[in-house]
């Protein structure tokens, strides 16, 4: 039975002590939050999971430390500095087992899922629209169901409809979910699209991270045929090679034809193709994450970023040193599932150099100094502190501006020398001269 009401009303559903899901990206169900922090005096050890929440974060105030506690399996810019000031928790966790939380005998049984959907359709069917990923997961193994019905969230075909029966309290709410408009890439992440770009072939099926590179890929892709879409998320970069006929699917060995995402980030025009659009399937992360499904795509090609590589090749994507940046995500999934393809890649690709940090900064032995005010992300050993999310034997693809090196069979030596090559010019003598301390050429 469901209780069409107002948010102050349907969030009484909440107890101290409860577990509660927090949908994120487009469809943070911010009405929800607010309504539910609006009872922080009278709620005590409400731990909420998240991952990449969108919109304002209240529960985060220091005012409410002992009454909400966040648990977030990817960190989103709002949620940032409380996980870094230790008011709230981060919890390493590949994206594909984020669901495992919340299954019977899960670490975290869920008593309330907050979720956002579009109305109900002639049969009852409300969709989650570019949010499927773990809230499937959510919705299925709550105890209770609170829901944001909204006009503006988009129908997307897949696994993402929910019977309005399901939802225990629904309240009504007509107003634009978040987008994010995409950025144009700059000179440098159009470099690295390009090499990216010639690692891919006709008819390969593609994963793209998140972040501006992947779409600088696809604007290098346009005159090939036939690419496949089997990924994480996607943004806006796909729309063109649909509409140029470059995006098609016809080669995909599973959901031929369909593009297949876990969720979606980026405009109204995307959340627009998105809507009733027979072309894309929704499907909850267990499967688009699965390594064991990914590896059934002959042509596998996955593109993921980092913040730094060491010279063995130890990615860090997910913290700058001891500051937890983002998350784990998909790239373990994806770089596994690419590798264990029969002619899959596994790239990653990232600028050669980041900005300087205005304070602190690298100063163990092995450190490369800045120059002009920029720093290597090519490093001879990861920041103190930083965590390897994809490991050197899985590293395969590295491209920056500076060319890609492939490191499949290659020894500790090799990769340094490969990596020094596509690091910028003016750190590599300081890498070369690390790279000897360590014994790395030995
Ligand atoms: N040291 C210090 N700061 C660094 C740095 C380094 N080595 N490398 C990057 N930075 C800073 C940048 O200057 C930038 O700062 P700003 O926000 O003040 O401009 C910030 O970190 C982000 O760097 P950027 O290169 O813009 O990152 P991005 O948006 O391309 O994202 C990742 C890169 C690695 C953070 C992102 O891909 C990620 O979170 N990956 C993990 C999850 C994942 O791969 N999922 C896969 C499927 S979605």
């Amino acid at each position: 039975m469901t209780t069409w009401c107002d948010a102050k009303t349907a969030v009484q559903v909440v107890e101290s002590g409860n577990n509660v899901y927090l949908q994120g990206m487009s469809l943070t169900p911010t009405l929800l939050i607010e309504a539910l922090v609006a009872r922080g005096e009278e709620l005590r050890n409400v731990e909420l999971y998240t991952a990449l929440t969108f919109g304002p974060v209240p529960y985060t105030d220091p005012r409410w430390v002992g009454h909400f506690h966040v648990n977030a399996c990817f960190v989103a810019t709002s949620e940032r500095p409380a996980i870094n000031a230790g008011r709230a928790s981060y919890i390493p966790i590949f994206l594909s087992s984020i669901p495992k939380l919340f299954m019977p005998g899960g670490p975290a049984p869920l008593d309330v899922a907050f979720i956002q959907v579009s109305p109900p359709d002639k049969y009852g069917f409300c969709s989650m629209g570019p949010s499927v990923d773990f809230s499937r997961a959510a919705v299925d193994n709550a105890k209770h169901v609170v829901a944001l019905v909204n006009p503006h969230v988009p129908r997307v075909y897949g696994h993402g409809f929910v019977h309005v029966s399901r939802l225990d309290y629904a309240v009504k709410w007509d107003h634009p979910i978040y987008a994010v408009p995409g950025e144009a890439p700059d000179d440098t992440q159009r470099v690295i699209g390009r090499h990216v770009a010639e690692l891919i072939e006709d008819g390969s099926t593609l994963q793209l991270g998140i972040g501006a590179i992947p779409d600088a890929a696809l604007q290098a892709l346009t005159d090939r045929r036939d690419l496949g879409i089997h990924t994480e998320m996607f943004s806006d970069g796909v729309i063109d090679l649909v509409e140029r006929g470059v995006i098609t699917g016809a080669r995909k060995a599973l959901d031929r034809g369909k593009m297949v995402t876990c969720f979606v980030i980026g405009s109204q025009r995307l959340m627009d193709f998105l809507d009733n659009n027979p072309a894309v399937k929704m499907y909850p992360v267990t499967y688009t994450n699965n390594p064991q499904i990914i590896r059934q795509f002959d042509h596998f090609v996955s593109v993921n970023s980092a913040l730094q590589v060491d010279l063995t090749g130890q990615v860090c994507a997910e913290s700058i040193g001891t500051i937890q940046y983002s998350g784990v995500g998909g790239q373990m999934d994806f770089m596994r599932g690419a590798a264990l393809a029969p002619h899959g890649r596994p790239i990653l690709a990232l600028a050669a150099t980041a900005k300087a940090p205005k304070t602190g900064g690298e100063t163990h032995p092995y450190a490369i100094a800045p120059v002009d005010g920029q720093i290597s992300r090519i490093v001879p050993i990861p920041m103190p502190g930083a965590a390897v999310t994809t490991t050197r034997a899985h590293l395969r693809y590295v491209v920056t501006e500076y060319g890609r090196v492939d490191l499949l069979g290659r020894s500790i030596a090799e990769r340094a020398r490969s990596l020094i090559a596509i690091a910028a010019p003016q750190f590599r003598e300081q890498l070369e001269r690390a790279a000897y301390n360590l014994r790395l050429f030995s």
